[in-house]
């Protein structure tokens, strides 16, 4: 059982080799990028009227949801990572200010309350151990002033999978409901699912959330 997320097996995981050669085997191609405008633009869309002016992507990697959300949002991008070597192409890529770069990880972000209109995690809840998902989930709540995003594989029920070949490194479940079963102030504004047939994206399932 996990008891301190900072010495989690997960988080030493995605901060060493198996991080880093994620990080270099990841692409930011325009294919990829094409998706991810899909992707993000019914999000954003259904925010018009209050488009966020800061948006926050804990665990960005090498920011392919801000590349993508750079076409279509003018907010200043903050990101979290625990890899350094991500950490290092989200600067050099110019794709986050550095100054707007942390090391750090969900449960631990090194933001004030309220810090960013916008946070969201893609990819990210998935690689936490179950015992750290609230103090995950605690911490981006804390920092987002009012919405928060959750873009993950969806599963009716809480399962390990197995994940290139590692056990205990990926776990899905309603996302979207632990969410809103831990923060009865957080409303949902929508959600929706790309389809990997249809735009190439991983069978991802997104939830839209306002604080209230
Ligand atoms: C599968 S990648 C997803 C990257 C990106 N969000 C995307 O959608 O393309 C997972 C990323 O989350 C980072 N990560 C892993 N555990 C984390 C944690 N506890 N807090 C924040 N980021 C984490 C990893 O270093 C990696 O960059």
């Amino acid at each position: 059982m996990t008891t301190d997320p900072s010495k989690s097996e997960q988080l030493k995981f995605w901060r060493g080799e198996f991080g880093n050669d994620y990080t270099d085997r990841n692409t930011n191609s325009a294919r990829e990028l094409r998706a991810r405008v899909a992707l993000w633009a019914p999000i954003m869309a259904r925010l018009e009227g209050a488009a966020p002016q800061s948006i926050l992507e804990v665990g960005a990697n090498i920011g392919n949801n801000l590349r993508a959300l750079r076409q279509i949002s003018d907010a200043e991008f903050f990101a979290i990572e625990p890899n350094g070597k991500a950490r290092g192409v989200l600067v050099d890529d110019g794709v986050v200010p550095a100054d707007n770069v942390h090391e750090g990880f969900a449960a631990n972000i090194d933001l004030a309350d309220g810090a960013v209109d916008l946070a969201f995690t893609s990819g990210v809840l998935i690689h936490i151990h179950p015992d750290d998902l609230l103090a995950s989930c605690s911490e981006i709540y804390r920092v987002a002033r009012r919405y928060v995003v959750c873009i993950e594989y969806f599963s009716n029920k809480a399962e390990e999978i197995g994940y290139r070949g590692h056990s205990e490194r990926l776990f899905k479940r309603d996302f979207g409901s632990f969410w809103m079963d831990s923060f009865p102030e957080l409303q949902i504004l929508d959600y929706g699912f790309a389809w990997k047939r249809t735009t190439g994206l991983d069978n991802l399932t997104w939830w839209l959330m306002e604080k209230r």
